[in-house]
């Protein structure tokens, strides 16, 4: 099972240090864009705690994608995962990718049947999105329960890699449905790790273990 930060904000990925149940980091052109990011910038905070980073191809020709690929992996051998968006060309380069003991993740996924056309090829991950699946009316616990029923029957060593979070109710519904792996944003980790109920019975804990000392000082 991994759990990875869906970011590409540079103090976040730093902070990944901080959970130590993290396997590393997931990214996108949009995040990165968003946060004006540098590729190799970040590659370089996350080789510092020497675990994953999912970089996205962005190019469109097989030719370019295999290009584009191993020009990441080469910046970070030991922990790049190239996210393949689905597509006929993307899907054509993972087994160029495979031949080279390349990572891939294939990304954009949005049916069962575009795992289902994935899954003979090989890829490390398949990675569908469950908010926006939910989002345009699908249901995206059931096509991760549908899928890993597949990949258990065809006994194919392919993970579910499930992302597109936007509450602890629906990474808690993946995994039961059998997701391998999640990547979740910022601010559904935190949401998380501070359990108001938590604190409470941790604050609790505290104030009648101390109240029990000052009376036997007394
Ligand atoms: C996955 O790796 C993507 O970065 C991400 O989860 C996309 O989904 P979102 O933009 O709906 O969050």
């Amino acid at each position: 099972m991994e759990i990875f930060l869906d970011s590409a904000n540079e103090i976040e990925l730093i902070s990944i240090k901080n959970f130590p149940f993290i396997s590393g980091v997931t990214t996108n052109p949009s995040l990165i864009s968003k946060e004006k990011a540098k590729v190799e910038k970040l590659i370089d905070v996350v080789k510092e705690s020497n675990l994953k980073i999912f970089i996205q191809t962005l190019k469109e020709t097989k030719e370019e994608i295999y290009k584009e690929g191993v020009s990441y992996f080469s910046l970070y051998p030991d922990g790049v995962v190239l996210k393949i968006p689905f597509s006929p060309e993307g899907l054509k380069v993972v087994p160029l990718f495979k031949k080279d003991n390349i990572p891939t993740a294939i990304t954009s996924i949005f049916s069962l049947s575009q795992i289902i056309v994935s899954l003979p090829l090989h890829p490390d991950y398949v990675i569908p999105y469950i908010d926006r699946i939910g989002r345009y009316g699908g249901d995206g616990v059931k096509l991760v329960r549908e899928a890993k029923e597949i990949i258990i029957k065809e006994k194919v060593s392919t993970k579910i890699l499930s992302a597109s979070f936007r509450s602890v109710k629906q990474v808690e519904e993946v995994m039961v449905a059998g997701s391998n792996a999640i990547t979740i944003p910022m601010k559904v980790l935190k949401d998380i790790m501070s359990n108001p109920l938590s604190e409470k019975a941790i604050k609790d804990f505290k104030t009648d273990w101390l109240s029990m000392n000052e009376k036997g000082h007394s």
